[in-house]
C-alpha cells in the first residue's frame, strides 16, 4: 500500500516519463529531417526507452492496488538546432529528471515506504548511465567540432544503438 501522495508523486512522474518519449521522438523526427539517419535511430531507441520506463511506473502503480492516471503531455519542441545543442539540451532534460526522481526517492524514505524506494532504485541507476551517455556524446561532438565529416562519423556510430527493454524492476 502505498500513500496518496506517493501515489499522486508517481502519476506525475509517469508523466513526465511519457513527456520525455515525446520529446525524442519529436528529436528523432527533426534528426531523420536534416538527414543526421544515425542520431534518428538513436533518439528513437531513446524514445522506447523512456516508454519502457513509463510503463514502469504504470504497473508499479497497478501492481500497488492504486490506478494510473495519464493526464495531458505538453507538445515537445519541433526544431532543435545543431546536434550538440540538442544534446545539451538533452542533458539538461536527463538532470531534471534526475532531480524528480530523487524527490520521489526522498520521499519514500520519509514515509518509510521501502516497497517503492526498492522500486526507484532502479532508476537512479539508471539516470547515471543516461547522463553519462549524454556527457559522452556532448565530449564527442565538441572534439568534432565544426568538421562534416566528423558529424558523419558520430551520426554513424549513434546509427548501431539498438533498443534492449529493461529486466522488471523488483516490487
Ligand atoms: Fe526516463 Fe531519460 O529518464
Amino acid at each position: 500500500m502505498i500513500s496518496k501522495k506517493m501515489t499522486q508523486a508517481l502519476n506525475q512522474q509517469l508523466n513526465n516519463e511519457l513527456y520525455s518519449a515525446y520529446l525524442y521522438l519529436s528529436m528523432s523526427s527533426f534528426t531523420n529531417h536534416i538527414g543526421l539517419k544515425g542520431a534518428a535511430n538513436w533518439f528513437m531507441v531513446q524514445y522506447q526507452e523512456e516508454m519502457a520506463h513509463a510503463m514502469k511506473f504504470y504497473d508499479y502503480l497497478n501492481s500497488q492496488g492504486e490506478h494510473a492516471q495519464l493526464t495531458a503531455i505538453a507538445a515537445p519542441p519541433v526544431e532543435f538546432g545543431t546536434l550538440l545543442s540538442m544534446f545539451e539540451q538533452t542533458l539538461k532534460h536527463e538532470q531534471f529528471i534526475t532531480k524528480c526522481i530523487n524527490d520521489l526517492m526522498e520521499l519514500a524514505v520519509k514515509e518509510k515506504d521501502h516497497a517503492t524506494r526498492i522500486f526507484l532504485q532502479w532508476f537512479v541507476t539508471e539516470q547515471i548511465e543516461e547522463e553519462g551517455n549524454d556527457n559522452d556524446i556532448i565530449t564527442r561532438l565538441k572534439l568534432v567540432g565544426d568538421s562534416p565529416q566528423g558529424l558523419l562519423m558520430v551520426d554513424a556510430e549513434m546509427a548501431a544503438r539498438v533498443f534492449t527493454p529493461p529486466a522488471a524492476t523488483a516490487a
